[in-house]
């Protein structure tokens, strides 16, 4: 039988340049999406994908990110004095097992793949995923739980993808398919960041995947790719020429990049709109805005 994936590897140690000057003291995954910070988005998917050990590769300067973690008896006992039992639940929701996340440190920001090599000796020999917090994905079924189930059939590696304008493939790594079976496809090749003209296809890696200790093996060569950084796909597709199985995996679901300006306040609309306590107030203040546009023309 075949190991259930248990670890996750949350890399958060990037510099989030384009969320300057908050981030320049509040890390990028703690910016909220409607009441939530980014990396809660992140941890509930893992959990409901069997997750059970969270790895966080961080750097200077996020330590608001690991108080986030910590419990609040105060507050609780605050709450629950005042009758807030909704909110008490809420909260207490967030709160981790003692020793479920650890955190590795990055000591300087030298690529995706790096910062999950940083992770190497927490993960062992096992399989393990990798989740960007930038990518909020609403589904009904948590993507990295659709992967789960996925990769319970394949076994192998397995990154998230999806199809993107052609003239945006230079954002993105982008795959190279020898089979395509529907939602998931055989990957003969993996380009980080191609121009449009030399991209093989429009089918991006977004940011969820479930990889062998194999990767991690290859990331030991430390070798610098596009950017001068060390990325992540090329340890990906190193394995392809040793002719061990890529899958990517059409997931069914709404992907938002919030570590871009657009994306994050695209996710905010959406996440708002589908909250019902929101929904009425939120939806009327947005028609109002559209028909004020014309006007203003
Ligand atoms: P990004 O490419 O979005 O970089 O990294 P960034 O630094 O977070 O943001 P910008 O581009 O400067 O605005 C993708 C993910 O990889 C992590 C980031 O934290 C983010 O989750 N990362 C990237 C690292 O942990 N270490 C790195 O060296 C690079």
């Amino acid at each position: 039988m075949k190991r259930k994936v248990t670890k996750a590897i949350f890399p958060v140690a990037g510099l989030g340049t384009r969320f300057l000057p908050a981030t320049k003291s509040i890390p990028k995954e703690i910016l909220t999406l409607v009441d939530r910070p980014l990396i809660q988005y992140a941890i509930d998917e893992a959990r409901a994908a069997g997750i059970k050990e969270f790895i966080f590769v961080t750097s200077r300067g996020k330590s608001a990110l690991e108080d986030y973690f910590d419990d609040a008896p105060e507050l609780e006992t605050s709450l629950r004095k005042k009758g807030k039992t909704q909110l008490l639940e809420e909260l207490k929701a967030t709160n981790m097992d003692s020793g479920a996340i650890a955190y590795v440190r990055q000591n300087r920001p030298m690529g995706l793949g790096h910062a999950v090599w940083c992770a190497r000796r927490l993960v062992g020999n096992e399989s393990f995923a990798v989740i960007l917090t930038d990518d909020v994905i609403a589904a009904e079924k948590p993507c990295l739980q659709q992967m789960m189930e996925a990769h319970a059939e394949t076994g192998g590696n397995i990154v998230a993808a999806m199809e993107v304008p052609h003239d945006k493939t230079s954002s993105y790594g982008v795959l190279d398919v020898s089979e395509d079976m529907g939602s998931l496809v055989r990957v003969k090749g993996m380009v980080e960041k191609p121009a449009p003209d030399v991209a093989p296809s429009n089918l991006a890696v977004i940011g969820r995947y479930i990889l062998t200790p194999k990767v991690m093996q290859n990331l030991n060569k430390k070798k610098e790719g596009a950017g001068g950084e060390i990325q992540l796909t090329d340890a990906i597709a190193e394995e392809i020429r040793n002719d061990n199985p890529v899958y990517g995996f059409r997931f069914r679901g709404q992907r938002y990049d919030c570590g871009s300006k657009a994306g994050f306040l695209q996710a905010t609309v959406a996440f708002g709109l589908a909250r019902p306590d929101l929904r009425d107030e939120f939806s009327d203040f947005l028609g109002d805005v559209v028909a004020m546009r014309p006007a203003a023309e």
